[in-house]
């Protein structure tokens, strides 16, 4: 089979695991930097073209698409999905899970458990969007942030009006949200490739942080989820359409709760926290979907 990874970083860590997976299994593969694809579209006659090249043969793609060029990547994407090429997740539901808001939306409306969330369209009233959500300590948080970079948490009530007028004035789009304090600074990576979790493993913030992100300097443990955090990853992966995602959970007083749900995990952190391998879990998944095409 000819497998192609969507990626800007051939050296990247998940990028080679995925390559080197790939090749194990016998495929041939190779990585293309998705914001070098042009889309053209015409009638009944879509076409990608790469470095002004016609495409090669590809069976698939394993899209590997950063949040810095999302929209480009989505769509190129779309196209290898109007070119009717198998990829490992959905345009839609990148474009879905990108969105914290979208995303929670989403999986609040089907049962599946997240903090309270509040976003209003005049975001400059502060006081008002502080009393919404209850009160400090809470949490404020850019839609589209990543890594933890765009996450605050705002303990005092003149700590949150600062950061809300702050971002309002900026024009950043963001989101207020309870903190679950009881989480104490942890949260849960499950890692689920074609409605199964394959990996699991708990992220502990670096003293003095509350943000978990390994990008952030965290540590990590395997662990095995319990079943309801089991289940509410594989349901919160479902109800994005993601056959392939990281979906980020706390553990809370009420249960699970999902925070959000990554469609282009990092594989780095959770492949050596846990030795399991999950880019050979996601080349198994090609294999199944395109011999039953
Ligand atoms: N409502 C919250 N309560 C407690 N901790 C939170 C909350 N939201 C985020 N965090 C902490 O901040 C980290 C980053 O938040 P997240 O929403 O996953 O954004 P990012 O996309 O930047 O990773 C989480 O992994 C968690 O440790
Ligand atoms: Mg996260």
């Amino acid at each position: 089979m000819y497998i192609t990874i969507l990626s800007r970083g051939p050296q990247l860590y998940s990028t080679q695991s995925l390559f080197r997976a790939a090749q194990r299994h016998g495929h041939r593969v190779r990585v293309m930097n998705h914001t070098q694809f042009d889309i053209v579209i015409e009638n009944g006659m879509p076409k990608l073209l790469y470095l002004g090249d016609e495409l090669p043969q590809i069976d698939a793609v394993i899209p590997r698409i950063g949040s810095s060029v999302s929209y480009y990547g989505t769509s190129v994407v779309r196209q290898f999905e109007q070119l009717k090429i198998f990829s490992t997740v959905s345009s839609s539901a990148i474009r879905r899970s990108r969105d914290k808001l979208e995303c929670l939306q989403l999986l609040s409306n089907c049962g599946l458990g997240i903090p309270k969330t509040v976003f209003s369209y005049d975001m400059t009233d502060s006081n008002y969007i502080i009393d919404a959500i209850g009160g400090p300590p809470m949490i404020i948080k850019l839609l589209s942030g990543t890594h933890g970079a765009g996450v605050v948490l705002a303990e005092s009530y003149n700590a949150a009006q600062s950061v809300i007028d702050a971002f309002a004035a900026t024009r950043q789009r963001f989101l207020v949200q309870e903190f679950i304090a009881e989480a104490k600074g942890s949260d849960l990576r499950a890692l689920v490739v074609d409605g199964e979790v394959v990996a699991a493993m708990k992220r502990k913030a670096r003293p003095g942080d509350f943000r978990s992100n390994l990008h952030r300097g965290g540590s990590s443990i395997h662990v095995k989820l319990t079943s309801a955090e089991e289940e509410t990853a594989i349901k919160a992966a479902e109800l994005l359409g993601l056959k392939v995602a990281g979906v980020d959970m706390l553990e809370s007083d009420r249960g699970p709760l999902v925070l959000e749900v990554n469609p282009s995990p990092g594989l780095e952190g959770i492949e050596k926290t846990t030795q399991v391998d999950i880019a050979g879990k996601i080349i198994e998944y090609i294999e199944r979907s395109i011999s039953t095409c």
